[in-house]
């Protein structure tokens, strides 16, 4: 089985869903690393057994040494795949350099509403579609190659009922390209 690593900052609803769905069925979470070790992602990884990394990112001195961290904890375990999933880190060429097999999910149809607000600036916005992206991880911030979207048309939603749809968007669209990507990119290794 192909074996990944997910990334993660906050909530965990994206790394719940992934390892609900494919864990231990068509892939393997070799490991879970956040940079918040106040990530309610913890818990929620950590009920299927999951070894959870805590890096810190406060006890490192610049983005740079954070980053190196990062990828030495990421070669050792040498996953096919690292999979970025609300993770709140900018990322340096320190990473983007080395880690070449990482993917992202931003919730808007990129390259609109790049950043921490996406989800505000998309609501507010007088789009009729509203939609989320995963995309290849980039020395620049969600600039990277788009793998696939998905959308759909708005119907006057509260900001609540807009955040749950992207949300639900980003669980049914993500495990697929996942899947897609582990499958298409099978000769290339991190
Ligand atoms: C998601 O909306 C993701 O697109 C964005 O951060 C959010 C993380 O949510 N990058 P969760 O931690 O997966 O619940």
């Amino acid at each position: 089985m192909k074996r990944i690593v997910i990334l993660f900052s906050g909530t965990g609803s994206n790394l719940e869903n992934i390892i609900q769905k494919l864990h231990k069925k068509t892939l393997l979470v070799v490991k879970a690393i956040t940079n918040n070790p106040h990530a309610k992602g913890i818990g929620r990884a950590k009920k299927y057994g999951i070894d959870v990394e805590v890096i810190d990112h406060k006890l490192f001195g610049t983005r740079e040494v954070f980053d190196q961290k990062l990828v030495e904890v990421i070669e050792e375990v040498d996953p096919d795949l690292v999979v970025l999933a609300g993770f709140m880190r900018i990322l340096t060429p320190v990473f983007t350099n080395r880690i070449k097999n990482a993917i992202n999910i931003h919730p808007s149809l990129l390259p609109l509403f790049k950043g921490a607000k996406a989800i505000e600036q998309s609501y507010h916005s007088d789009m009729k579609v509203a939609g989320v992206t995963v995309h290849w991880v980039s020395e620049e911030l969600d600039s990277g190659d788009i793998i696939d979207q998905a959308c759909f048309h708005r119907e006057n939603e509260s900001f609540e009922e807009f955040e749950e749809k992207i949300h639900a968007l980003e669980h049914e669209l993500y495990p697929k390209v996942i899947e897609k990507v582990l499958k298409e990119k099978s000769h290339q290794k991190v």
